[in-house]
């Protein structure tokens, strides 16, 4: 059995640069560590606000053991709890998404608002107090259009990521946009396998011919590093921001999120096989078309594109040490009209083939992993120092919540 001191030597024996020891991608115990020291304590996408838009609205979500319910209050509120009832224990809501005016557990019936307060409990007694027995609250966040959970008793400070996210989000109004398609596929790959894959496009000339087509593969036009920036980035960054779209490199200072917008090749609007736009009604004040992709991860759980048509959000729910589960939401203008506005297929064919061509190629690091000839590998400096940011991003977070303190060894 793996303890959190034999994960600590292992960090400690970490080579800079190169691809993390075999457990880190395959272990049991680790992969329990991870859920208790990253997944239970960071900021999770948990769904966009167009998937709650009115009163009642609800989604659940697995994260590791929890079980959560995210639900739209009367007051307009997102908010989340524990999915257990403050009976006897009974999820109440079993549903991945549903809508109820109140949330009523399916097994004696005790009801809650939505708002969590317990409203009725059948025959308890006068001695029962139901305000000591109100659905127990997680974190929720929600800012400019998406909604975010943290199941952290002490949540970190969400106010940076706030700002930034309403800075460069903002503009493009997700929260008025509506949910055109979502997609949810299952990787057999380990959750960090498929971060990595996401963080580089090293990978890109091989596996993707369709997005190739309009997205850069060249690290310096996709803004990984802000110190190396090749000029047509430079160019976009310098219209967008004169246009009133903030698109400089903006990252947190442990690079946990970051946002950049990037142009298309050759001038496309879009994630389309012609690079035209998928989508007739632009949307939030986008000025133009051609305002290329807002990028926006956030880690562990998400990376999302913001385009002059759409937005992408992109969630990531690790399953297993070997499971990963990816959901795509592609967001379109809420008055546009499918068939009228935009085709379905052409909204989604791109990233339904880049997510089905990751999925292979993940799922084929993940086999190669497990063997026993596997060491780690040097990551290419060139492609792939996002790669780097995100797993040196990951060891020193762990490393700092599994000693309280944040000495980074071997580097
Ligand atoms: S367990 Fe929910 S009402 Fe009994
Ligand atoms: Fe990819």
């Amino acid at each position: 059995m793996l303890r959190d001191a034999d994960v600590l030597s292992l960090l400690l024996q970490r080579r800079p640069g190169h691809s993390l020891e075999q457990p880190f991608y395959t272990d049991p115990d680790l992969y329990q560590i991870d859920l208790e020291r990253i997944w239970y304590r960071d900021w999770l996408m948990t769904a966009v606000s167009a998937e709650l838009p009115k009163t009642g609205n609800y989604v659940t979500r697995q994260i590791g053991a929890y079980s959560v319910i995210v639900v739209r209050g009367a007051d307009g509120i997102a908010r989340a709890f524990h999915n257990s009832c403050r009976h006897r224990g009974s999820r109440i809501c079993s549903a991945a998404k549903g809508s109820n005016p109140k949330l009523v557990c399916p097994y004696h019936q005790w009801t809650y608002e939505l708002d969590g307060r317990l409203l009725w409990a059948r025959e308890m007694g006068d001695d029962f107090d139901p305000t000591k027995h109100g659905l127990k609250p997680v974190h929720c966040q929600e800012v400019a259009g998406f909604i975010m959970i943290c199941l952290a008793d002490n949540a970190p400070d969400f106010a940076p990521f706030r700002a930034q996210a309403e800075a460069y989000a903002g503009p493009h109004g997700l929260k008025d946009l509506k949910v055109a398609h979502q997609s949810s596929i299952v990787e057999n790959g380990n959750w960090k396998l498929v971060m990595e894959n996401n963080r580089e496009c090293y990978h890109c000339a091989g596996s993707h011919p369709s997005l190739c087509r309009t997205f850069p593969e060249d690290p310096r036009v996709f803004g990984t590093n802000p110190g190396e920036q090749a000029p047509e980035l430079r160019n976009h960054i310098a219209k967008c921001e004169a246009a009133g779209l903030p698109s400089q490199f903006m990252a947190a200072p442990d690079l946990q999120w970051r946002f950049i917008r990037i142009p298309f090749l050759g001038g496309a609007a879009s994630y389309t096989m012609d690079g035209k736009p998928a989508v007739a009604k632009r949307v939030g004040r986008v000025p133009f078309d051609d305002a290329g992709s807002c990028l926006a991860y956030h880690y562990p759980s998400s990376w999302n594109h913001f385009l002059s048509d759409q937005g992408l959000i992109f969630r990531m729910n690790p399953i297993s040490p070997t499971e990963t589960e990816v959901t795509t939401t592609w967001l379109v203008h809420k008055d546009a009209v499918e068939g009228v506005d935009y085709d379905l297929d052409r909204l989604t064919e791109v990233w339904i083939a880049t997510n089905n061509e990751d999925r292979a190629i993940v799922e084929e690091n993940q086999k190669g992993v497990f063997s026993p000839a596997y060491e780690p590998g040097p990551y290419s400096t060139t492609h792939e120092s996002g790669v780097i940011q995100f797993v040196d991003w990951y060891a020193r977070t762990l490393q700092t919540r599994l000693t309280g303190r944040g000495v980074i060894a071997a580097e």
